[in-house]
């Protein structure tokens, strides 16, 4: 299409260089130990049969929803933007920026060509003119990881020159919104766009755009390789799947812990090792900042999608911290409002001035209840992006579960 290429691949690749030679990067799997083990032959297959239908009836099977934290079926999103002429594009949100959430940076500086796969699967089945990744700066390693192995592809013929585009964020949280990041990609202040339409019908440079998380193409890819049944096949709780919980806090063994997505969060403490010595379990973050923070009474709910609507929260990303007896549960939720301030991108009122106002508000020795219930139903209302909308759940939490501490 008609635009300026703001930061070429090569540009990335000159940076990642010059501005991170002390950069740590780990052992992972690269692109001759990925294939030795039967990588890319699912997506070879794509492309010598062009049987897109096949590999999304497999990915619908699967039941694998939008890991960034939506949770949108995956393999419906093809079918949305394939009813748009091209050219197509595909764009992969790597702007992992949800306080506490660390799982794509897990993946990609182990598995990088999982990931590398399942985007180029998800790009053929969609006819797609180029992907772009959009990862945060903060994981230099990724970047060097990605630039490294992309050149690889190159290389070995896999892709064309320039196929595939590596963008580096600048680190704002807003920019991991999928029109921002759109915005910020083709060059210009990362802010969220109105919707609809959607970015599968308008989307970079106005053309019909595929957005995926790092996770979600991971998995695409594995589907493909190992089958449906890697996801479908595992039950817990009424619920299929499996999450990749990022678990902080007061726990034994911190990190990112695959579980079958009906986990609890007894399920998740458990599976990092239990709660530090000296700490009592008191409360928890169950998927990053906007999902609020819930009470340790409410350990009975499974932490997948859909399930935690009635609790005014949402399991989001994924990404659990666990605070204990010795936290402050108003001061938690300070912080995260205090984030979203900082965060907010400024555009729309209620967002820019209500999370600044939250915050004066929770300084208050006795919180003013009614005027923060009346500000969060503006903020909810009228914000144009999910960060204002979802910014009032952790102090409407405090007020519902922790009415002690205020
Ligand atoms: P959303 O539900 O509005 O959209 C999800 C995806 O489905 C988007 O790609 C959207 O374009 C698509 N979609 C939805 N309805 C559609 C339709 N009718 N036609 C075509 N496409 C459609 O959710 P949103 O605002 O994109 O994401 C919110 C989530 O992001 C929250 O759950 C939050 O936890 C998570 N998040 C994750 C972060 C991270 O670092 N992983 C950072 C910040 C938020
Ligand atoms: Fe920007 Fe906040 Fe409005 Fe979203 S809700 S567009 S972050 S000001």
């Amino acid at each position: 299409h008609n635009h300026v290429d703001f930061a070429t691949t090569e540009m990335v690749r000159d940076a990642i260089a010059n501005a991170h030679i002390h950069t740590h990067v780990p052992n992972y799997q690269d692109l001759a130990a990925y294939r030795a083990a039967g990588g890319y032959t699912a997506l070879e297959e794509l492309r010598r049969t062009c049987n897109w239908e096949a590999v999304q009836d497999a990915v619908l099977a699967s039941g694998l929803r939008g890991l960034g934290g939506a949770g949108f079926p995956s393999g419906r999103k093809w079918s949305f933007v394939r009813e748009h002429p091209g050219p197509r594009y595909l764009a992969v949100n790597g702007d992992e920026g949800e306080p506490g959430t660390f799982k794509d940076r897990y993946y990609l500086e182990r598995e990088p060509h999982l990931f590398l796969e399942g985007m180029l699967i998800a790009g053929a089945a969609i006819e797609a003119k180029r992907c772009y990744i959009y990862m945060r700066d903060e994981y230099p390693a990724v970047l060097q990881i990605l630039a490294r192995e992309i050149e690889a592809l190159e290389s070995e013929g896999l892709i064309s020159q320039g196929f595939i585009e590596l963008r580096r964020g600048a680190g704002a949280y807003i920019c991991g919104e999928e029109s921002a990041m759109i915005e910020s990609i083709e060059g210009k202040r990362g802010i969220p766009r109105h919707r609809p339409p959607y970015v599968a019908e308008v989307g970079l440079f106005g053309q019909p755009t595929l957005v995926h998380n790092v996770e979600t193409l991971h998995w695409v890819a594995r589907i493909c390789r190992e089958g449906p049944e890697i996801l479908s096949s595992v039950e817990r709780n009424g619920r299929t799947g499996l999450r990749s919980y990022s678990v902080s806090g007061r726990v034994t063994n911190p990190g990112v812990h695959l579980l079958p997505a009906g986990s609890t969060i007894k399920d998740v403490i458990t599976a990092a090792g239990g709660m530090k010595e000296g700490h009592i379990f008191k409360a928890y973050q169950p998927g990053g900042a906007s999902s609020g923070l819930l009470p340790a009474t409410l350990d009975e709910v499974p932490l997948d999608f859909d399930t935690l609507q009635a609790h005014g929260s949402f399991i989001g990303s994924a990404a659990v911290v666990v605070l204990s007896d010795q936290d402050s549960i108003r001061a938690a939720a300070l912080n995260m409002l205090r984030f979203f301030e900082d965060e907010s991108c400024g555009q729309c009122t209620p967002c820019r001035v209500g999370c600044e106002k939250a915050v004066k508000l929770m300084q208050a020795d006795q919180w003013d209840q009614p005027l923060l219930e009346d500000l969060a139903k503006v903020m909810q209302d009228a914000s144009i992006c999910g960060l204002g909308q979802a910014a009032v759940n952790p102090f409407m939490h405090v007020m519902r579960y922790f009415p002690d501490e205020i």
